[in-house]
């Protein structure tokens, strides 16, 4: 596929790496690509950063047919910029689309798209550990019509943000709300996706554990008995020397970070259980002394160790609030990888 790049005339000045937050900056260009029944995918290009053009009426504004990625490019200690895992998150989008009736591009025509951007960009992937470019990929429905039924048109998009830590905790343990008013998301629902529906009905649970004190909430199925993930993570325990971590039941997002984890601790001869986790099994370990750690797994924030659960009126400190041995050495063995410092066994990473 050729993709014509159309250069910006206004670059803009790039942040200090102490500015970056999270998700706070975009880049100079953006990929664009269409879709209708007539010509199926095609005008596929990168243009200046700017605003989209789009119609009132567009279905993706009443109905919320809209899906998202989120991945990230790093720059290694050779200076190559690689990705990691970017068919995952591809894939994650095919499947995504089809359970919201949108169609998506096919997988290699998206990572062309991703790959071309990030090389125009590359000299905004951040160079200090810990720093990365982060990519959206976005699929929305662009028809404009009212009536409730799919799509035919649609827009796939991608930008980029040049991203530090995502909790201002870094790598210190965070505090998590454990959820038991709102659920996130139910059996035979959208949950397994990454639909920007999802996180529209997170924000009222997200902002009421912040004004507690929390950083993220712990959610909870719909019968407030087994827990799912943590905000925009996946969780896992360690009791009793084993890993547990609730098994992908529909309603939980298939994390790639979750995915990694778990081929690592087994490849380290580790004992690893997906399976349906309850709450109580969770606070019975902990009275009983027996959880040693728990810590999230996501893009954003790669290992986020757990040092607090908020339950109701009381505080559940894990591991004395201190990172764990276990969230210490996969954080290690993740960024290692990331940032060139190990060789890439698993060929997880991709270089643009
Ligand atoms: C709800 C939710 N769960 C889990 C994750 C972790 O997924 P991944 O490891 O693919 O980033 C994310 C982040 O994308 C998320 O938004």
């Amino acid at each position: 596929m050729s993709i014509p790049v159309e250069k910006t005339s206004k670059p803009k000045i790039h942040p200090a790496p102490d500015q970056l937050g999270f998700g706070q900056f975009f880049t100079d260009h953006m990929f664009l690509m269409e879709y209708s029944e007539a010509k199926g995918w095609h005008n596929p290009r990168i243009t200046p950063y700017q605003p989209l053009p789009i119609d009132p009426g567009a279905c993706v504004l009443h109905y919320g047919q809209a899906l998202f990625e989120g991945m990230k490019a790093f720059s290694q200690k050779n200076d190559d910029v690689v990705l990691f895992r970017p068919q995952y998150n591809c894939q994650r989008l095919i499947t995504g689309a089809t359970r919201l009736c949108m169609q998506a591009p096919p997988a290699d025509l998206m990572l062309e798209g991703i790959q071309a951007l990030v090389r125009t960009d590359q000299a905004w992937v951040p160079k200090f550990q810990g720093g990365a470019l982060y990519i959206r990929p976005t699929l929305i429905a662009t028809e404009a019509f009212l009536g409730v039924r799919p799509s035919k048109n649609y827009l796939f998009y991608v930008i980029l943000s040049p991203v530090g830590s995502y909790y201002k905790e870094g790598l210190n343990p965070i505090s998590i709300w454990v959820e038991e008013k709102y659920i996130r998301a139910a059996p035979g629902g959208l949950g397994a996706t990454k639909a920007g529906a999802n996180y529209a009905s997170s924000l009222l649970a997200a902002q009421e554990a912040k004004k507690k004190g929390c950083a993220q909430v712990l959610w909870l199925d719909v019968t407030h008995e087994h827990i799912e993930e943590v905000g925009t993570m996946n969780v896992f325990f360690k009791i009793d020397d084993q890993i547990l971590t609730p098994s992908l039941n529909g309603s939980i997002l298939a994390g790639g970070t979750r995915d990694s984890v778990i081929q690592v601790l087994k490849s380290w001869n580790l004992p690893v259980i997906e399976r349906r986790l309850s709450l109580a099994e969770i606070l019975e370990a902990h009275s009983q002394g027996r959880l040693q750690e728990a810590f999230g797994t996501g893009t954003a924030a790669v290992i986020s160790p757990i040092g607090e659960f908020q339950y109701r009126d009381r505080a559940l400190i894990v591991n004395g609030r201190a990172i764990g041995p276990l969230a210490q050495k996969l954080y290690k063995e993740f960024t290692d990888l990331q940032y060139g410092e190990k060789p890439d066994t698993r060929q997880w990473l991709m270089k643009i």
